[in-house]
Parts: C-alpha cells; sequence; structure tokens
C-alpha cells in the first residue's frame, strides 16, 4: 500500500464541530486517509495565543475530538494526537524562529488580523504563531497540507522558512510542503450573511439533537425581499436553498427551485424539509458519537498512542535538525 505522501492538518480545539467545518475540513480529513498517510493534529498550544482563558480548553479539545472520530477519522489509518503532547513541535519552533524575520510575521495579514481583534493581547506567541505552524508541518515532513484559503499565507511562510532553514544549515532536512486548497464554497450562518462561525453564534452543530438542529434551522434568515408567503421567493439568494443544494435530493432541489420562485412552497415548509433531510444525513454520525462519548477512556488512550506515534517521527527529525545545525 504506497501512499502518495503525507499529509499534515491541524485545527484549534474549538469544540463542538459545526457544518461549515464538516464542509471545509473534516470531510476533506477523512477523505484524504485513503491515499495519505495522515497527521492531524488538535493544535492547544496555538489556541493559547487568544485565549483569554483555559477552562474550557480540555472538554473543548475533547469534543472536537470525537466529532473527528465519528466523521470517519480513522486513527489506525492516521495519527491523530494533541500537539501539546509532541513538545518537540516547541524546539523547532525555537529554532525556525532564527530563520524567521521579524517583519515578515508583521507583515502578514492574519497577524494584522488578530491585532485588529485582540489588540490589547498582542503577545510574543501571537507574532510567532505562524512559525508555530511552520513547524507543526515540518516536523512531520509533510508535503501535503489541506487547509481552507484564508491559510494560503501560512502555508507560503513556512515554504520560505523550511527553505531559509535548509540554506543556512545547507542540507536538506526539511520538507517544503504544497498546500491543498480545500475546494468548498463559504458556509454561510444562519444568519443569511457571514461564514459560519461559532463565534459568531450563527452556527448549527453537527453533534446536536434532531430538535435542536430543526430549531436552528427554523431561525435561518430566508431570501429578504420576500416578505409574504404569496411573494415569490429567489433561491439564488437563499441561505436554505444554498444547504439543499448539498443536503437534499437532486429532485427535492429542483422542486424547491421551482416552487420558491412561483410562491407555491412557503419559507416554513422549505426549512421542514431542509431540518429533515440534515437529520437523516446526521443520524450515523450522531449514533457513532454517541458510542464514542461511552467510551472516553478509550478515546484517551487513542489519543495518547497517537501521541506516542508522533514523537517517533518528530524526534527522528529533530535529532537531523539538531546534527545539521552542529549543536553540541
Ligand atoms: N492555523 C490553522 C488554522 O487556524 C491551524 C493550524 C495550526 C494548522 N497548525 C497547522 C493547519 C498546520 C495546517 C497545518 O486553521
Amino acid at each position: 500500500m504506497d501512499k502518495k505522501g503525507r499529509v499534515f492538518s491541524g485545527a484549534r480545539p474549538t469544540g463542538r464541530q459545526h457544518l461549515g467545518n464538516y464542509l471545509g475540513a473534516m470531510r476533506n480529513y477523512v477523505a484524504l486517509q485513503k491515499d495519505y498517510e495522515c497527521v492531524y493534529s488538535v493544535v492547544d498550544i496555538h489556541a493559547l495565543t487568544t485565549m483569554e482563558t483555559t477552562q474550557n480548553l480540555k472538554t473543548n479539545t475533547l469534543d472536537m475530538v470525537l466529532d473527528w472520530l465519528a466523521a470517519g477519522m480513522d486513527p489506525q489509518q492516521s495519527i491523530i494526537f494533541v500537539q501539546s503532547h509532541v513538545p518537540q513541535v516547541m524546539e523547532l519552533h525555537t529554532i525556525l524562529s532564527m530563520v524567521t524575520p521579524l517583519g515578515k510575521l508583521t507583515d502578514l495579514p492574519t497577524f494584522k488580523d488578530k491585532v485588529r481583534e485582540q489588540p490589547h493581547n498582542v503577545n510574543y506567541g501571537l507574532v510567532g504563531y505562524p512559525v508555530l505552524m511552520a513547524a507543526d508541518i515540518a516536523l512531520y515532513k509533510a508535503d501535503t497540507v489541506p487547509v481552507g484559503v484564508d491559510q494560503a499565507p501560512h502555508i507560503e511562510f513556512t515554504r520560505e522558512v523550511v527553505r531559509s532553514f535548509n540554506y543556512r544549515y545547507n542540507c536538506d532536512v526539511l520538507v517544503e510542503p504544497q498546500m491543498k486548497v480545500t475546494e468548498f464554497p463559504k458556509i454561510i450562518g444562519i444568519d443569511g450573511q457571514q461564514k459560519m462561525s461559532k463565534s459568531l453564534d450563527n452556527h448549527i452543530e453537527m453533534a446536536s439533537t434532531p430538535e435542536e438542529t430543526q430549531k436552528r434551522v427554523m431561525m435561518m434568515v430566508t431570501d429578504p425581499q420576500r416578505q409574504r408567503r404569496s411573494d415569490p421567493g429567489n433561491p439564488d439568494v437563499c441561505n436554505v436553498f444554498s444547504l439543499h443544494k448539498i443536503f437534499s435530493s437532486a429532485e427535492e432541489v429542483k422542486m424547491i427551485d421551482h416552487d420558491c420562485r412561483h410562491a407555491e412552497i412557503g419559507c416554513v415548509d422549505c426549512k421542514k424539509l431542509l431540518a429533515k433531510n440534515l437529520n437523516s444525513h446526521l443520524e450515523t454520525f450522531r449514533e457513532r458519537r454517541g458510542e464514542f462519548e461511552k467510551h472516553l477512556d478509550e478515546v484517551e488512550d487513542m489519543l495518547l498512542d497517537g501521541a506516542k506515534r508522533a514523537r517517533v517521527i518528530a524526534e527522528k527529525t529533530m535529532q537531523e535538525v539538531r546534527s545539521a545545525i552542529g549543536l553540541y
């Protein structure tokens, strides 16, 4: 079983995942396992750069991992672990920071966004966020990194740091990774305006009960031009329709497209149908998640085993790194 290469990806521990996480990232992580050797990390140290309190860190980590497993990320095939369990990443971060010009970090659009968001907490770790990300990827010598387009500057940065390291120490120890863009239209939240996100509270969680899901779907903002049931609607600008296109059958989509434009179906019925399809789509996921939740100790053992396997790769890379530098 020759695999195409090694994938690395990381996600901050944001707790229970929503449809945007699923369609944008998790589904892709699952699919890649067939062709690549995959390493997936819950990047808890990255999370510290923006966190006011670590109160929910443990539950958020476990909740995300439960969703990952339920979605089909497979610890037998892949390495799934928590970033802080492999301290070598912090060592590589420090070493890579020596070949990183400070200006390159402060120029990154992602850094500028964070400064705008948290001007009271522009910490040293936040500036170094991309260096830690480069260390994540380089530590496992990953050649392929599946991420959304928003992460493109970080991947480009990683490639530059890898080149600088290899050049500076006259070696080819570290591997320059390629970005694999997750091709998926942006998932809009129930507000019908902004990208689905937990912090905006416009999300639909995968692990919710069918009742909660239905409630969230019924709250969705539809075509604002359609005021009354008798007004024709425009599915092209309706987020409920966007989700139908993903979760409903081709016939249903065709029917809604027609009936909405002719005021033959109202928004309430349209949403009820979406909630029903969404719930049946998520049924297996929820059952699986429930099973994992009953065996939390096994899930924790799985994470420790993942970290153990990750540390073997990490330590080997670090030995090469230390030797390339000429550390005593
Ligand atoms: N910065 C990524 C994000 O915010 C998370 C991340 C950390 C990551 N390390 C990584 C992604 C390594 C890919 C590879 O989504």
